[in-house]
């Protein structure tokens, strides 16, 4: 099915407001070591060592995973959290007051295209998880490249590879087919059931039903290496550099998350928490150590760009 940009962001609004308030509980994300340490291995790959820029404006920041992370790790002193989703932004607002950071993070309700800011207006533009979900990709690089200033850079991590996401189908389909018997073995109830049960006792809202209902119109793209560096380069960026991350540790990922996927989240023992979280981090070194920089990029799951504003 072929939609237009705007059937595109529409879903994207639908989907990600529905999903929102419970994003990161279902995501694991978090701000205190394993957060930070997650966006500082991150953004080293990337960025060098320890990045220090004034004035960043992330695109599609979603609930402040990476923004509020930067910050946590002196990367950035100010921040613009901009996304097509209110819902998203009202989880920013409460974070970063929490944190302590409400007057340093503002946020910005607006599509990844165009932005009511003047040419020359920040120094890093970066995103996690965000490219493969826009639906005109020159559009943005134009725009970013107007927004940097000469020297700035662009960062956008965790977007999907062609080939990854291929080779991710396989512990995908593993794990959903022995999840019957995982959740047997765990004494874990079927999720699908109990949606159903709050569905049928009128509990879900509409939006709510809605939103889930086009959680597959949203992704739509997949890259490979030289197809995302190609945005940066014909906006004008030099120094276009992408690197592939997590290859094992997503197929562990993958296969756990398949498992876990129909399981209601608070029957999940501990220990098996545990495990996944553990193993997860034991293959994410495995990777980095080991695969990271001798294997071509696009076998990896997950590929980062970085690019600077001449
Ligand atoms: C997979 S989520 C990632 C969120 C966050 N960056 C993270 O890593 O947790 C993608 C985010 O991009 C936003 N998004 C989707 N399409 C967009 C668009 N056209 N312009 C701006 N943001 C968009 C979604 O609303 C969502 O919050």
């Amino acid at each position: 099915m072929s939609l237009s940009a705007e059937e595109i962001k529409d879903a994207n609004i639908a989907y990600h407001d529905a999903a929102a308030d419970e994003y990161d509980a279902k995501w694991g994300i978090d701000y205190g070591d394993l957060g930070r340490t997650q966006v500082a291995i991150k953004t080293r790959k990337v960025l060098g060592k320890r990045p220090k820029f004034e004035r960043g404006l992330e695109i599609g920041s979603g609930t402040g995973y990476f923004s509020l992370n930067m910050m946590q790790n002196g990367y950035i002193d100010e921040v613009v959290c901009t996304d097509i989703s209110q819902g998203m932004l009202d989880v920013v607002e409460r974070s970063a007051d929490r944190l302590g950071y409400g007057d340093r993070v503002s946020t910005l309700h607006s599509a990844a295209e165009n932005f009511p800011y003047e040419d020359e207006s920040f120094d890093l533009i970066f995103g996690h998880a965000v490219l493969h979900h826009l639906p005109d990709l020159q559009a943005s690089f134009d725009e970013f490249y107007r927004l940097l200033r000469p020297g700035g850079m662009v960062f956008f991590a965790g977007e999907p590879s062609e080939t990854g996401d291929r080779l991710a189908n396989y512990p995908k389909r593993a794990g959903h087919r022995l999840s019957p018997i995982w959740r047997r073995a765990l004494g874990v109830h079927q999720a699908s059931v109990r949606e159903a049960e709050a569905v049928a006792a009128g509990e879900r809202s509409q939006e709510y039903l809605d939103g889930h209902a086009v959680e597959h119109l949203v992704d739509v793209h997949a890259f490979r290496p030289g197809s995302l560096a190609r945005f940066a380069k014909q906006s004008g960026f030099d120094d276009v550099n992408v690197v592939g991350e997590e290859l094992s540790a997503n197929w562990f990922g993958w296969f756990n998350r398949a498992l876990e996927a129909d399981g209601v989240p608070g029957d999940i023992p501990n220990i098996w928490r545990q495990y996944a979280y553990r193993g997860y981090l034991g293959f994410q070194w495995f990777d980095r150590t080991a695969l990271e920089g001798r294997l071509p990029a696009g076998i990896f799951y997950n590929l980062m760009i970085g690019a600077r504003k001449p």
